[in-house]
């Protein structure tokens, strides 16, 4: 069989994801009882990083740690990709000493490019279109704190940016309704809308598409590489800051996430994230127990039935 990789959630069937976010949970409960458990014991994940990183370094390299592996750290700054070496035959040479790689990376095609070289599955920790590792995160957190998100309703407010996509994706496999608000100029890609088709509506008012919603979303108004855009970006998307007044609008038990980091005062009202329908450090928090389920399934896709 040929390699898998996780470079978007479409590379898992719905049942696969479902298994992936069970044994998530699995794992965050042995590791809270302290049991040990170390099916990656001598493999090593390589983690090339092209932006910045709290949450995804680290729980990339602390999962390995706790699966028994190591993780090594690459910079472009410190290695050939940074000089030109051609993606391609870094990705040959790089799966042959390693079990697994990680890229966080501007362009998708950079991942895609490098998984065709591959001969060990690759993990897209983000590029400018899909943070598939984050929202496996988020619906893990959805299923603990609510249950089953299917035929729910999720707000996306803000930009329509990677993680926007995401979510697109994420209602095909999930099966749940997205209402996306974004300014005019800043929806997701035709591409992730055409492929949600009636799962997503796509509306300018933020309280139109938060009104009864079950989970609202929103992320950052300039996303890394567009620092430049960052001010006039904060004119444009003021209406769309998610506040406790949008939040009322919302079903009663609505949770409220954010992938972080997030700005406060600029997306979020600086209380938001305090508040007791947000759930973000738990969404941080199981990016470490989401992953290493990812983890267990393309590095030891045996270990389990
Ligand atoms: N949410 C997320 O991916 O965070 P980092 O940029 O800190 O990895
Ligand atoms: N949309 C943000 C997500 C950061 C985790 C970015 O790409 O910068």
């Amino acid at each position: 069989m040929s390699v898998r990789h996780f470079l978007s959630l479409m590379d898992c069937t719905p049942e696969e994801l479902h298994s992936l976010i069970r044994r998530g949970i699995e794992l965050k409960d042995l590791r809270q009882r302290g049991i040990l458990h170390e099916p990656l014991r001598q493999r090593v994940l390589g983690m090339v990083f092209e932006k910045a990183s709290t949450r995804t370094r680290l729980s990339f390299e602390a999962g390995m740690i706790q699966l028994g592996g190591q993780a090594i750290f690459l910079s472009p700054r410190d290695t050939q990709l940074g000089r030109g070496e051609p993606i391609s035959d870094s990705a040959i040479v790089m799966s042959r000493m390693l079990d697994a790689v990680m890229i966080r990376t501007f362009a998708h095609q950079n991942v895609l490019d490098f998984a065709a070289h591959s001969r060990v599955p690759v993990i897209n920790g983000l590029t400018d279109d899909l943070h598939p590792c984050q929202v496996l995160a988020d619906m893990q957190t959805f299923i603990e704190h609510r249950g089953s998100i299917r035929g729910k309703t999720v707000a996306w407010v803000g930009d329509g940016n990677n993680m926007c996509n995401t979510y697109a994706q994420a209602a095909v496999q999930f099966d749940f309704q997205l209402r996306i608000a974004c300014p005019a100029g800043f929806e997701p890609r035709r591409e992730f809308l055409e492929l949600a088709g009636d799962r997503v509506t796509l509306l300018r008012d933020p309280r139109e598409a938060v009104a009864g919603a079950d989970l609202v979303s929103t992320d950052v108004w300039a996303s890394m590489g567009q620092e430049e855009e960052a001010e006039a970006r904060i004119q444009r998307f003021r209406p769309y800051q998610v506040d406790r007044a949008l939040l009322d609008l919302a079903a009663p038990d609505v949770l409220f996430m954010h992938c972080l980091p997030a700005h406060r005062g600029e997306e979020v009202s600086h209380d938001l994230l305090d508040d007791p329908r947000s759930v973000v450090w738990d969404q941080a928090e199981n990016r470490l127990h989401a992953q290493k389920a990812l983890l267990e399934f393309l590095v030891a896709p045996g270990y389990r039935a």
